[in-house]
């Protein structure tokens, strides 16, 4: 879109807001995402009693779609006739549109049904909220004349739903696969095998259904709170055979492909728990009750083979897709490594190691999916050890598998946790409902550029699109659900479909909420983090101030320094606050006399290392960087609860340096900073912190302090400065040397791997 245009747009949508007629016309150039180009103009085409629709047998889902949507939205009934028109139009690509509305008559242009759908989606969010959900009672429905010339940037734009860990309703699924329809993703990546439950009936084999769908209880509260505690309540259940084909059926009827997920060879544990003798040991295993990675997984014998086979041939009946996923994530190669058989098939294939056997696995798999004319998707993982010859690879631990991928000629999809995983938090408030970890707010997911820059254009025709994936471990319900989808899928929308110079966030912010209305009328439970406040602690010619933003338009913040709530007699927020003790900031966003959003809150420990000069040998890691090094010493620390917020800085497997200098030595008497501790997500305290203080003097002053291995969430340290007696010591600067934890030891989530050390602010007095 040409900035012209969108000018125009926020023009016209003022005068509208102001007029105040007919207050359902504001939303009419509000569509998300996107569209390639717009050029509205200010009159309308109305729909009425006597409006006629025409459709060419070829666009007649589309059709059908937008003629139900106004009979079940309002009391009106569309004729026989020409005024809203479904036209092939050869020349356009398959999932693009032209829309004509002019004052007379309504063309829709496509060459596909589906991309006259897209363009029954776009006219859908010019019509008002109302039809919706039935609310509409006028006689006419008015739609702003517009031409929209659109087609989608990706091929791929999928929305995933783990159902293993916790299981939503055959119609909660629907009003999913809706809510993906009206954002024009085209792909729904259904996560349904894994440790704690086996969610698809297959007929050959009873006991997953009688066995592998259910588990005896359930973990309480986050992974990470020790001891572990338990519900006690047998949880579970699957979808019928039947009930998957009318859930493929009704997605194909919104041109959403269901892609079924079956897991291999690791989260296994329920097909497992089922069958023991697919597994290495052959002994007893239970359904998982609490979430991790499992040690238990697929043996590949001859019993496992013709088991997967079996189910794939139910799979592939019950789902038309080109692609199945089959997992290859997460596969601990413990029993494979202390097995006789997988050790002689090793030898006797003339495989390097497990990870080769792994790839063994997938190949034989994948060629069975390829004679049955399927084409397989994997997690990352199963890059390592060779690439099935055929795959598509969902790069999901950042994005190297996807350049290695795209670089040897795979498809890849675009998953990575840093920007597509749902369930992190989307705000740092503390009031979030429990979350897995991380912190992926919208602006994140809607910045996020589905092309890795290490690609060539060449190369990067290997990105099929992206998706958003939803991990159900901490999420039990579908309200619960929803919060954690929206509105982060909206801006996913954005990415996998529009052109990135159409994009832009704060546009994007004011059609969101906008589109709450809709939202609304769709009874979807969206989280909405729009009138919440961010704030900055920033450093000045040597001064501290504190800045505070909101996402919206013209509103204000209000603030007060005493502690007390904010109110509408509180300061205006007009610019940055000088900083020049400890404090508490507290802030609310305001409409005129109306408060808005939540309190934000922050306290501020004004310390001695407060801006002064800090350098670090290594960087934090990219997932985890924060508000940067500088963080560190901003008065301000992490969250209590969990690491993902900007104030905890997170380092993957590496020592590290910080080194403190200050303008004017100072007199220090205690050092104090945090570890966190969740070693469920791999992350461990230090063992031992290693100081040197440089005295004003020149001289040095070398000491170390050990750290109790706990399970505390947060493990503190807290050093005193004991000065030789009687002297009046300055201290120039501060070394820290912080040691890796090590290798996670055995037992451990992760283990094996390095440990990740987060630290988040470093507090001298
Ligand atoms: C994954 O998140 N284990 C693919
Ligand atoms: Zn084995």
């Amino acid at each position: 879109m040409h900035i012209k245009k969108l000018v125009g747009l926020f023009i016209l949508s003022l005068a509208l807001v102001n007029c105040k007629e007919e207050p359902f016309q504001i939303t009419q150039t509000q569509i998300i995402p996107i569209p390639n180009s717009i050029e509205l103009s200010d009159s309308f085409f109305t729909i009425d009693e006597t409006t006629g629709i025409t459709y060419d047998d070829n666009l007649k889902v589309s059709a059908q779609f937008l003629k139900n949507f106004i009979e079940t939205g309002s009391q009106i009934t569309l004729k026989k006739g020409n005024a809203i028109q479904f036209l092939i139009d050869e020349t356009l690509e398959p999932e693009a549109y032209n829309l004509e509305v002019s004052k007379n008559e309504i063309k829709i242009k496509a060459s596909t049904d589906q991309g006259s759908f897209y363009a029954v989606q776009t006219l859908r969010q010019m019509m008002p909220v109302g039809l919706e959900n039935g609310a509409f009672s006028e006689n006419e429905i008015l739609i702003q004349v517009v031409v929209i010339n659109d087609k989608p940037q990706f091929s791929y734009r999928g929305m995933h739903l783990d159902v293993s860990r916790h299981m939503f309703s055959e119609e909660f699924i629907k009003k999913y696969i809706d809510a993906l329809a009206m954002l024009k993703l085209n792909t729904f990546h259904w996560h349904l095998t894994d440790d704690q439950g086996w969610r698809i009936e297959i007929k050959k084999y009873p006991k997953l259904q009688e066995v592998a769908a259910y588990r005896d209880e359930t973990l309480v509260g986050h992974y990470s709170d020790q001891p572990h505690q338990f519900d006690g309540k047998r949880y579970g259940g699957y979808y019928t055979q039947e009930e998957v084909k009318d859930i493929v059926q009704y997605a194909k009827e919104r041109f959403v492909t269901v892609i079924p997920e079956i897991e291999m060879p690791g989260h296994a544990q329920a097909a497992i728990a089922a069958y023991p003798e697919l597994g290495c040991s052959n002994q007893p295993v239970e359904v998982a009750k609490k979430w991790g990675v499992f040690e238990e997984i697929y043996c590949p014998n001859q019993k496992t083979f013709a088991f997967l086979e079996g189910v794939l041939d139910e799979v592939v009946e019950l789902f038309p897709s080109e692609f199945i996923h089959i997992g290859g994530d997460e596969a601990p190669k413990t029993r494979w490594k202390n097995c006789e058989h997988c050790q002689a098939l090793i030898k006797r294939e003339g495989l390097k190691d497990e990870h080769h056997l792994q790839s063994y696995f997938i190949t034989k798999m994948e060629k069975y999916l390829n004679s049955k004319g399927r084409q397989i998707i994997g997690w990352d993982e199963i890059l390592e050890g060779g690439l099935a010859p055929n795959a598509t690879v969902m790069s999901w631990r950042g994005t190297s598998g996807a350049v290695e991928a795209a670089k040897s000629g795979h498809n890849v999809i675009m998953t990575p946790t840093s920007h597509c995983y749902f369930d992190y938090y989307q705000s740092e408030n503390d009031d979030e409902p429990l979350a897995i970890g991380g912190y992926l707010p919208l602006e994140k997911v809607y910045g996020f550029n589905p092309i890795p820059e290490e690609l060539s254009t060449e190369e990067s025709k290997y990105v099929l699109g992206a998706q958003g994936n939803v991990w159900t471990e901490y999420i039990p319900t579908e309200r619960h659900l929803e919060y954690m989808v929206f509105p982060r899928m909206l801006a996913l929308s954005e990415v996998v479909w529009s052109q990135p110079e159409n994009k832009n966030y704060e546009d994007f912010v004011s059609r969101l909420e906008n589109f709450h209305q809709r939202l609304d009328a769709l009874e979807i439970n969206y989280a909405n983090h729009l009138y919440e406040i961010e704030g900055d602690l920033i450093s000045d010619d040597g001064k501290s101030y504190y800045e505070l933003k909101t996402l919206t338009e013209g509103k204000n913040i209000l603030y007060t320094l005493d502690g007390s709530e904010p109110s509408v007699n509180s300061k205006v927020y007009e610019s940055k606050i000088p900083i020049i003790e400890s404090s508490i900031i507290k802030a609310a966003v305001f409409n005129e006399e109306k408060r808005l959003g939540k309190t934000f809150s922050q306290t501020i420990n004004y310390h001695k290392a407060v801006g002064a000069k800090i350098t670090i040998d290594k960087q934090p890691h990219q997932a985890y960087s924060g508000s940067g090094i500088e963080g560190l010493v901003n008065g301000i620390s992490g969250s209590d609860s969990r690491y993902g917020d900007k104030e905890w800085l997170g380092f993957w497997g590496e020592d590290i340096e910080i080194t403190i200098d200050f303008e004017k030595a100072k007199k220090v008497d205690t050092i104090r900073t945090r570890f966190y501790n969740g070693k469920g997500q791999w992350i461990y305290a230090p063992k031992q912190l290693d100081f040197k203080l440089i005295l004003d003097d020149g001289s040095i002053v070398y000491d170390e302090k050990s750290l109790n291995e706990n399970n505390n969430k947060i493990v503190d340290l807290e050093y005193i400065f004991n000065y030789p007696k009687g002297l009046d010591i300055k201290v120039k600067s501060i070394h820290f040397k912080i040691p890796n934890y090590g290798t996670i030891p055995e037992g451990k989530q992760g283990a094996g791997n390095k440990a990740w050390t987060f630290i988040d602010e470093i507090i001298i007095n």
